[in-house]
């Protein structure tokens, strides 16, 4: 523990309940400084995605019926044609009719935008999520 550097924090009172409501949420195995910590890294992944030269890893989660017309072909042609981005593909059948897939992405995050913006302007998508996080060198 003597790589920790120390410090203390003012906050109002009403800020400061609501935070330990969010430590308790979180679990007997995060104290408030390891959610502090959690909370730090969530925004410096921010401002990895802010940064257009920083390589960023994001997530594109989608739900689709397979019955849809050329859906299925549209979204391998949106993902072999970014194959240098895309490192990994899971499709899921939900049921007889709905799909899931998520799409693990690695590059600039205007790249990685523009890739999960031309999935969701497919037609027939129902849902669909770009979750950004990062390549966790930096953090
Ligand atoms: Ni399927």
């Amino acid at each position: 523990m003597s790589d920790l550097m120390r410090f203390s924090v003012a906050m109002p009172e009403e800020l400061l309940m609501q935070f330990d409501n969010l430590v308790a949420r979180r679990g007997l195995a995060k104290n408030r400084s390891e959610v502090i910590r959690d909370l730090v890294r969530d925004a410096l992944v921010d401002e990895e995605w802010d940064d257009p030269d920083q390589e960023i890893v994001g997530t594109l989660t989608i739900v689709f019926s397979h019955h849809a017309s050329d859906l299925q072909n549209k979204l391998d042609q949106i993902q072999h044609s970014h194959h240098d981005k895309i490192i990994a593909a899971m499709h899921i059948h939900l049921d007889a009719h709905n799909c899931l897939e998520v799409v693990a992405m690695r590059g600039r995050s205007d790249e990685v935008r523009a890739i999960a913006e031309s999935v969701l302007g497919v037609k027939g998508v129902k849902h669909g999520r770009l979750t950004s996080t990062t390549t966790g060198r930096f953090l």
